[in-house]
């Protein structure tokens, strides 16, 4: 029995929807990558590049901006190095990084910071590009050793070292010390989110690499655009578009209907929403709990809850990172001062359940 048939599939390239993919080009996103690349341009040159700070929220293009511009330095004989630090979140591991890119090996065990970046430095021959990505998961102090001893690497051996970092948090700078912060000049790009149409038009193209043609119903991609752009999120109308096309050859069709759609999105929004949840610490997911429990609840009657535990500004900067990552709306009460009325992104029980499971 031939339980392959690759003649019967509807992907034409599946790999199109994988969280891997670098898609050739970014729509809508010609004005963020003109200005990487006039920061990076003077390292072709030899030169040293301008540093850059990428923000906004997520799944703007920022890591795949940063990804088609390395690819593109690398065959200028820049070096780059993209390092994600939700995995490499100490000093010694970004230089370990850095090493192994610059050396081509990895640098021998239980070596010291200090050797290991004077190796790393003395090797590099070339301009370099180092990508701090999502550097929001270093801790205070981490990331300013870390962007001081990238910075400053000039005044040891004659190098020229780029920076630019990725970010949803704006806060950001305001974490650097003097030090760090009097050295860190970065060009800030903005990646705002998508509308409606962008993201209409950024699917539209992904369906046209992955898909054989006519294969996805015009409902079913107009249900996918709609449930992406509620959730303001990317990769969800990615995974819908491999879901369902997978939930289609499951049932033996030809086609992806609307209820192939409605299955995978059945199937994902927990597992979107855990995925949001994993990035929260305790205490972000104790004030969450607290808006989904209660109803119709404004920031300052919250923060009635939590004043005798964390100050006024780390409870903003606690509802301004739920906002961010979509699972709350805060909107200004202009009657009453600075107070935001809190409404909720998902259903209560679907919420509750979900921190039960990340608390578990
Ligand atoms: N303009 C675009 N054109 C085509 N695909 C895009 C575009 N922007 C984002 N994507 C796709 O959306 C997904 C998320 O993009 P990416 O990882 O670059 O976002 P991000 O801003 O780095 O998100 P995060 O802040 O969560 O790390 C990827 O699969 C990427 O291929
Ligand atoms: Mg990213």
């Amino acid at each position: 029995m031939d339980y392959l048939r690759w003649d019967e599939t509807i992907f034409k390239n599946p790999e199109v929807f994988d969280a891997s993919y670098l898609p050739d080009m970014l729509l809508h996103r010609e004005m963020q990558l003109n200005q990487l690349t006039s920061s990076l341009k003077p390292a072709i040159a030899g030169s040293q590049p301008i540093n850059s700070l990428c923000l906004c929220s997520p799944a703007t293009g920022k890591t795949s901006a940063v990804r088609l511009i390395f690819k593109q330095l690398e065959e200028f004989g820049v070096v780059t190095c993209h390092i994600n630090c939700q995995i490499i979140n100490t000093k010694h591991q970004v230089w370990t990084k850095i090493f192994e890119i610059v050396a081509n090996f990895q640098p021998p065990s239980g070596i010291s910071f200090l050797k290991l970046y004077l190796a790393t430095l003395k090797r590099l021959s070339k301009p370099l590009v180092v990508c701090l990505d999502d550097l929001d998961y270093l801790d205070v102090k981490t990331l300013n050793e870390t962007i001081y001893s990238i910075l400053k690497a000039y005044e040891t051996v004659d190098v020229k070292i780029g920076l630019i970092g990725i970010t949803t948090d704006f806060q950001v700078l305001s974490k650097l010390d003097a030090l760090t912060g009097s050295i860190f000049h970065a060009n800030e790009i903005y990646f705002p989110l998508y509308t409606k149409k962008e993201t209409k038009n950024i699917l539209k193209r992904r369906v046209e690499a992955g898909l054989y043609n006519g294969v996805l119903d015009d409902e079913a991609f107009n249900l996918i655009v709609d449930l992406t752009h509620n959730s303001k999120d990317l990769r969800l109308g990615l995974y819908l578009l491999k879901m369902s096309g997978i939930e289609a050859e499951r049932k033996a069709k030809k086609k992806i209907d609307v209820e192939e759609v409605e299955k995978a999105y059945e199937g994902g929004k927990s597992l979107f929403l855990d995925k949001s949840l994993s990035a929260l610490n305790r205490m972000e997911i104790e004030v969450l709990k607290a808006i989904y429990i209660k109803d119709n609840i404004t920031s300052g009657e919250l923060f009635e809850h939590f004043k005798k535990r964390i100050s006024y500004r780390i409870f903003y900067d606690i509802l301004n990172k739920l906002e961010r990552i979509r699972l709350i709306d805060l909107k200004m009460e202009h009657s009453k001062g600075k107070t935001q009325r809190i409404f909720k992104k998902y259903d209560k029980d679907i919420m509750l359940d979900a921190l039960e499971r990340v608390s578990s």
